[in-house]
């Protein structure tokens, strides 16, 4: 994208005095990408600057594991959180993977241990484990298969089995259980510390204040919630609903990024802001991402073992096209 075009992009979700001082660090991160032979990844739920300023490609878990595992750069910087940057490089072992800030987690992530599967596992023998791709390498590595939220529904739906075992998002898997036949065992636990905040009183509330409103959820929140939206789905089919649909007036309950990105993607749209930020992928800013092309940190390892059994459950959610 040329220079101009990209700094319209921004000006759609930026002031004036922050891009001036975002502009610096994206020449420089732009220049060190080519030095480097290096790809940028960005989640959805990076800042514009991020989002729009330094990455090749952009898109939900599904969509950014698909580009790592294609990719021909030598070094794959992951701009989102740690378990995203795992999967990249479990698809890509013998690349250099890294991540701007290796303390940007996740709540679902953190839930659950590979010692809590196998427990599982002896509790339910027999039983498949699908794991949401937010979760560790050492919990993928105790997988049948990974999905994500774009895939959820056609992964559990993909199992010849009556019942499955779904870790570790429980909404999630409340979701899923909403729209397949099979039996769900899921793990309390789970929760993302983002979505569970919101509650379907939310929703209701702010449909009062504007009419003709489109709700669109992430399937992170409660069924409850979900039951209250006119769609649901993972980041970017949540982007490619609204490049579909004639909604003019859009809630967005997810996180706070998500809109400030759609806002430049479409402009003619008008987005209700009723966010909740993402510790974990705020974590990633700007001068980091430079700090980590320069100094080539952080890097993202998994222990051969763990990887290859990692990549099966992965790979085996890839096919699935
Ligand atoms: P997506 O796969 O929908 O981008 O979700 C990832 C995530 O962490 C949402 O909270
Ligand atoms: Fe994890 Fe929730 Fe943050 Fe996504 S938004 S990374 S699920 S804590």
């Amino acid at each position: 994208m040329d220079q101009s075009a990209l700094r319209q992009k921004l000006q759609a979700s930026l002031l004036p005095h922050e891009i001036e001082m975002a502009w610096p660090l994206i020449l420089e991160i732009q220049e060190l990408k080519k030095q480097k032979n290096a790809v940028i990844l960005g989640h959805n739920y990076m800042t514009p600057d991020v989002y729009h300023g330094v990455s090749d490609f952009t898109g939900d878990s599904l969509g950014l594991a698909r580009k790592a595992a294609e990719t021909r750069a030598d070094i794959i910087l992951f701009n989102g959180v740690h378990f995203m940057a795992e999967t990249a490089s479990i698809v890509n072992p013998h690349k250099k993977v890294l991540i701007a800030d290796p303390q940007a987690g996740c709540s679902l992530a953190e839930s659950i241990t590979a010692v809590d599967v196998r427990r599982l596992k002896t509790e339910y023998p027999g039983v498949p484990v699908v794991t949401y791709v937010n979760c560790s390498a050492e919990v993928k590595a105790e997988t049948d298969i990974c999905c994500t939220s774009a895939n959820a529904v056609a992964v559990v739906n993909s199992l010849p089995d009556p019942a499955v075992i779904f870790l570790p998002d429980a909404y999630l898997a409340r979701n899923v259980a909403r729209q397949t036949d099979k039996e769900i065992i899921l793990w309390e636990k789970g929760k993302c510390m983002v979505h569970e905040q919101y509650l379907p009183g939310d929703i209701r509330a702010v449909r009062k204040q504007f009419q003709n409103l489109t709700v669109i959820t992430h399937p992170e929140c409660s069924p409850e919630v979900v039951a209250e939206s006119d769609f649901s789905g993972s980041t970017s089919q949540m982007a490619d609903f609204i490049a579909k649909s004639p909604a003019e007036n859009i809630m967005l309950v997810t996180e706070c990024s998500m809109g400030d990105n759609l806002r430049s993607l479409f402009p003619e749209k008008s987005f209700v802001s009723t966010c909740q930020t993402c510790p974990h992928m705020k974590k990633i800013t700007l001068r980091k991402v430079r700090d980590a092309l320069l100094h080539e940190q952080y890097e993202v390892k998994v222990a051969p073992e763990i990887q290859v059994k990692a990549l099966r459950a992965v790979e085996r959610m890839l096919e699935l096209g």
